[in-house]
């Protein structure tokens, strides 16, 4: 027998259940306290409320804990590769050496797009932000490839979970180059996942992009950061969308957008800006004094879940210093600023009380630069990278047997029933 918690309201007194997952806290299950007590629960921001079970991701954020399908994040970025945390996520084991071949194989061969969908992009003004491409391009997906829609064969959802893994690195570079007003670049079968990515960004006609293991090795290392982050904004965007029984690309496209706002995925592109307006180490100080005076927010620091150092941004830091050697920026003065800054509040009570670390962002952006991405197309690799998360939180959730529509309740706090009044009347 498992364990129960009371709960009383006006004399009564509702017993229910107590759930228990492989670890984390206890989560008592309120599925049927409206029925049987006649109340809602109210959390918004769903600072106590879990919203599903799911045996992919699990954070610790007190510790600083990150594992994915119970593998450390540390262990995966030093010594797995992305593709193979893909098919982590996506199937629950690492895969065997066939099975990763024959995976390989499949994104590989999924890289290609529509060549009517290159015409898509035409459609956009050239200074668009490459993350509004995204979001329509992405959910154009399901136009071309409708016979990976339905949502209730397990084939199709596996097919369109290579095709999105596959596509995306050729839709986002497409985001890329169409703001450059380059031409496309076609994905080259031969080349890894971070490789082709980065060919079909910085390749042009008259130069071909010359590869760099260290680079390569960084950009695979940070996909594999951002692959996934159990229920966050996005994530839970995604499912919420696909609860509906809408199709996969859709849901995705939903993702993307929630991704993109400054308190999520957009913060590394708001990191960097912030960086470099502080611009020297002497500037600090004043900067933040603006925090502490609630001005503005210290990007790239603090979250939801972590109340102790975020383990990527500790992998992202070490990456951040290895490709600013590569490419000789060891001395960038942002580097410099983002340290120094770090430093103080780290040790300043402000952050402290609050329990304020660097997050994953906080580092990603110098590192990003340094790769040759501005600051727009941040966010943009990080729903690249995402995709494997959100799509194997998507598959989990359509699988599950309890799986129901996403219906949040609400506190009703306007007007009480009253008569229309006619406009004469007013
Ligand atoms: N700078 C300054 N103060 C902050 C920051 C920050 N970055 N983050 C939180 N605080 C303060 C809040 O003002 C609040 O102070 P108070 O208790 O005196 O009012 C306290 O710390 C708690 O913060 P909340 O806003 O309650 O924390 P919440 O969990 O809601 O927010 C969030 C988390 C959104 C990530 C927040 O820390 C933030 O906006 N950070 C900056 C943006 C950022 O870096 N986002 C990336 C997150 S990671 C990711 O998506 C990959």
């Amino acid at each position: 027998m498992g364990s129960t918690a009371k709960f009383e309201i006006d004399g009564k007194t509702v017993e229910l259940p107590v759930l228990r997952g492989t670890d984390g806290p206890a989560v008592v299950d309120i599925r049927k306290l409206y029925a049987e007590a006649d109340v809602f629960t109210y959390d918004p921001g769903f600072m106590s409320t879990a919203s599903c079970e799911s045996k992919i991701t699990f954070i610790d954020g007190d510790a600083g804990i990150l594992l994915h399908r119970g593998y450390p994040i540390m262990e995966l970025a030093e010594q797995s590769s992305f593709l193979e945390v893909c098919y982590l996520l996506l199937h629950g084991e690492l895969p065997t050496a066939p099975q990763f071949e024959e995976f390989e194989h499949n994104i590989t061969y999924h890289t290609m797009i529509h060549e009517q969908f290159d015409r898509f992009f035409m459609g956009f003004r050239r200074d668009a932000h490459p993350m509004a491409i995204m979001t329509g391009a992405v959910g154009a997906l399901s136009a071309f490839y409708h016979d990976s829609t339905n949502v209730n064969d397990p084939a199709q959802r596996m097919i369109s979970a290579h095709r999105m893994i596959a596509k995306m690195p050729t839709i986002a570079a497409r985001a890329f180059k169409y703001s450059r007003g380059q031409p496309f670049v076609f994905p080259r079968n031969e080349l890894s996942y971070a490789e082709n990515f980065l060919r079909m960004c910085f390749s042009v006609p008259a130069e071909d992009w010359v590869p760099n293991p260290v680079l390569t090795k960084a950009m695979d290392r940070i996909f594999i950061l951002h692959a996934d982050h159990e229920q966050n904004a996005s994530t839970s965007t995604v499912r919420l969308a696909g609860s509906s029984g809408a199709n996969p690309f859709a849901c995705i496209a939903a993702g993307i957008a929630s991704l993109w706002g400054p308190k999520h995925g957009g913060a590394n592109e708001e990191c960097l800006n912030m960086l470099m307006e502080i611009g020297t180490v002497d500037k600090i100080p004043e900067f933040v004094q603006g925090v502490k005076d609630r001005r503005y927010l210290l990007m790239g620091f603090g979250h939801r879940v972590y109340k102790n150092y975020d383990p990527r941004a500790t992998v992202m830091q070490k990456t951040c210093h290895e490709v600013l050697a590569e490419v000789g920026a060891g001395n960038d003065p942002i580097l410099q600023v983002a340290i120094e800054l770090e430093k103080v509040a780290l040790s300043d009570p402000y952050f402290v009380e609050r329990k304020l670390y660097p997050n994953v962002d906080f580092y990603s952006g110098i590192t990003l630069r340094a790769l040759g991405f501005p600051p727009e197309m941040f966010t943009v690799l990080f729903a690249l990278a995402r995709t494997v998360g959100w799509i194997a939180q998507w598959k989990e959730m359509i699988e599950d047997p309890s799986q129901k529509i996403g219906r949040p309740r609400q506190i009703y706090t306007g007007a009480p029933a009253r008569s229309f009044v006619s406009v004469d009347k007013r």
